[in-house]
């Protein structure tokens, strides 16, 4: 099953995305090993996150409407996110997914949300740290992801929110749920 899953997203996305897609599996499976949530799913939702990029980002809208994904006041107006709701529903129909946790963390990787699961955390933020991964801020993500995941993901939220504010652009308020619940020491 993986091997079919590997060619088809070989097959429609870019190079460098399907780079990233291998990334974040192979992150995403490292990290589950070190916290204990399911290692096969980690390596299967890190796969399959991005699997909605295949859409360019001005057609994902209307590819939500034709497939009845319900998408928030909030997710409606931030482009970026809109993949993972999107890349839920194709992970359903088009590659046979079914495990609730795995489509859970393919929802949540763009946006995190309140009452994230281990393995939801571990694939947002193996998103951000995989190797092929360079942005400002990626080392100091890097040095704390495998001792410290609640303390990566608030850095990174910091980081997100940080870079929104410096561009103007729409906040979605899960990633706010998710802060909240670190600050509040609400982590599975
Ligand atoms: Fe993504
Ligand atoms: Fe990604």
């Amino acid at each position: 099953m993986l091997n079919e899953i590997k060619k088809r997203l070989a097959d429609t996305l870019s190079e460098k995305r399907y780079a990233h897609s291998l990334g974040v599996a192979e992150e995403a499976k490292r990290l589950a090993e070190i916290y204990g949530a399911d290692a096969d799913k980690a390596y299967l939702a890190g796969l399959l996150h991005d699997c909605a990029k295949r859409i360019p980002t001005d057609k994902q809208l209307e590819e939500c409407t034709a497939r009845n994904v319900l998408l928030d006041e909030w997710a409606v107006k931030c482009p970026p996110v809109i993949h993972g709701f999107l890349g839920e529903e194709m992970a359903k129909s088009e590659y046979g997914v079914t495990d609730a946790e795995v489509l859970g963390a393919i929802r949540r990787h763009t946006v995190g949300g309140k009452g994230m699961t281990l393995l939801e955390k571990i694939v947002y933020i193996a998103d951000l740290t995989e190797k092929n991964r360079d942005f400002d801020g990626v080392s100091e993500l890097r040095k704390i992801v495998g001792t410290d995941l609640d303390g990566a993901v608030e850095l990174s939220i910091r980081q997100q929110i940080k870079l929104c504010m410096s561009r103007r652009s729409v906040i979605h308020p899960d990633i706010i749920c998710l802060w909240n619940d670190i600050m509040i020491g609400d982590t599975k």
